[in-house]
């Protein structure tokens, strides 16, 4: 079997080989994993009262008042998963249109407010008669490029969304570093996440937040992103997607929807339980795959996991494939595999796995992904050759569900129900074949009741026990002094102002 296998991959010509590893090297330099999000600073949990309490009144079935057209929001997006999904927005008066990216993974609405090499346009404030400085000064650091700018508010539309104008917090970005990409089409990201990751604190509300608030629609979004089995690498057509904020479009998804509880209102942080490569089960502590968060991040490029279930996955990946000898530089990301045009190198991958905790949480369900969502076509070379990256790369602050397997699904943001549902997407297939399935339940017995606690603690934690035993010890050097400073004083009784007598009488 493994001979028959090997016959599909062909050896290439030294020069061809050069070539696609000197594209490898470039894609790779430029894009891995785009926007990962910001790490939190501060305690998010005390504020957690709060953000259930404005959320729980917001549970409405249906289109209140005609305000959302759903089908008017299809197709408002663009782009793929390397550069990111961006949708048109109107911002200013006059408004001035700009392309913003979507990104679940952070809080923030940021739009370049100065030139930059790599955008070809900017939002000019004062040109915007209804632009208010709130001069507060912001800065964003993402796993990948980072931003400072001013805080301010103006008006907004967006031609493919809900109807009606709505004034949100704007990030002014004046100053960034690897955050605007060569060949990027956008020049604003616009965070979906909670209000817990806003900067420079939870009080700047998120810009869906404000739209709920401001229009009346259920705090319901949704995303179907179509870049699938596209290569990454052309500009001129750009595949698309769809954003429905207010809710739900039937059209979007086939078979039926399954959901996943937010474990934490901060990212959209869900819970795996389990991973298969094939049917082969990896096996680990489910903690594993929560280390140290799950999150659902439409702003990462590629499917990220813990270091540890990385290495298990490539692992399985070959021994299930048969590919002998394969390049481990196709594995960690610094070499494309190239097979001639025509014969298509997904037959030789496995399916891959991912177990979600189901609503009802003694259930599970599963999310499987085709090789062509996590074999990803990036380029060609002499068009003979068709080369392809991994899309899955390890990662050390804990897994995320990025644009390679969104890609496969419509994927529901329940805010109002602190839930998120998946289901089989109608635009990842090719010939009638879907690149993504999903089947429950499963019973989740056997798995750990919580696969979340124990893990590393998370950084805002770890701030306040910093802080705190800080505390700690300046009480107890205060009381070392004191305890080493007044018997000195017994012996020179003359010396004792009247205040430190008073401390004196006591201890006697
Ligand atoms: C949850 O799942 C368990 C196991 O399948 C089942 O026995 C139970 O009835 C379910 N609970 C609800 C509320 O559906």
């Amino acid at each position: 079997l493994g001979q028959h296998f090997k016959r599909y991959r062909r050896v290439l010509s030294l020069a061809a080989q050069k070539r696609c590893q000197a594209a490898a090297h470039k894609l790779f330099e430029t894009q891995p994993s785009i926007f990962p999000s910001p790490a939190p600073l501060l305690d998010l949990r005390s504020l957690r009262k709060s953000q259930s309490a404005v959320e729980s009144g917001l549970s409405l079935a249906s289109d209140p008042a005609g305000i959302v057209d759903f089908l008017d929001m299809i197709n408002n997006l663009k782009g793929d998963s390397g550069r990111g999904y961006y949708m048109q927005m109107v911002i200013g008066t006059p408004g001035q249109t700009l392309n913003i990216l979507v990104d679940t993974g952070s809080s923030n609405f940021a739009v370049a407010a100065a030139a930059h090499p790599y955008i070809t346009h900017y939002y000019n404030r004062a040109l915007s008669s209804t632009y208010q400085s709130s001069s507060r000064g912001v800065a964003v650091k993402y796993t990948q490029g980072e931003w400072e700018g001013e805080l301010g508010t103006d008006r907004i539309t967006i031609p493919q969304g809900p109807s009606g104008t709505v004034t949100i917090n704007i990030a002014a970005i004046l100053t960034s570093e690897g955050f605007f990409l060569p060949g990027i089409n956008w020049q604003g990201i616009l965070g979906f996440a909670y209000p817990l990751l806003a900067r420079p604190d939870p009080s700047v509300e998120p810009f869906f937040n404000s739209v709920v608030r401001q229009t009346g629609i259920p705090d319901v979004f949704s995303l179907q992103m179509c870049g699938a089995g596209v290569s990454a690498s052309t500009t001129a057509d750009p595949a698309g997607g769809s954003l429905i904020m207010g809710g739900v479009e039937p059209t979007l998804y086939q078979g039926s929807v399954w959901y996943t509880p937010v474990l934490e209102e901060w990212y959209y942080q869900v819970e795996v339980l389990k991973l298969e490569v094939g049917t082969q089960n990896l096996n680990l502590d489910c903690k594993e795959y929560n280390s140290d968060k799950a999150i659902v991040d439409s702003g990462t490029t590629l499917l990220r996991l813990p270091g540890n279930v990385f290495s298990a996955v490539v692992e399985a990946i070959m021994q299930t494939s048969l590919i002998e000898d394969f390049s481990t530089g196709f594995f960690d990301g610094t070499k494309l595999a190239c097979w001639m045009r025509g014969e298509s190198p997904w037959r030789l991958f496995p399916k891959i796995s991912i177990y979600l905790r189901a609503t009802n949480t003694s259930q599970s369900f599963r999310i499987t992904i085709l090789p062509q969502l996590y074999v990803q076509p990036v380029t060609s070379i002499d068009g003979t050759l068709d080369c392809f990256r991994f899309g899955i790369s390890p990662s050390a602050n804990g897994l995320v569900i990025g644009a390679t397997v969104m890609e496969g699904f419509y994927v529901i943001f329940d805010r109002a129900q602190k839930r998120v549902g998946f289901a089989v997407s109608t635009c990842a297939e090719n010939g009638g074949v879907p690149f993504a399935e999903i089947a429950g339940p499963f019973l989740a017995e056997g798995v750990a009741s919580d696969c979340t606690s124990g893990v590393p603690l998370r950084e805002p934690v770890m701030w306040v026990i910093a802080y705190a035993l800080m505390g700690i010890c300046a009480l107890v050097l205060i009381v070392l002094l004191i305890l080493l400073i007044l018997p000195c004083r017994r012996h020179r009784d003359g010396e004792i102002t009247d205040e430190s007598s008073l401390v004196r009488h006591r201890i006697k």
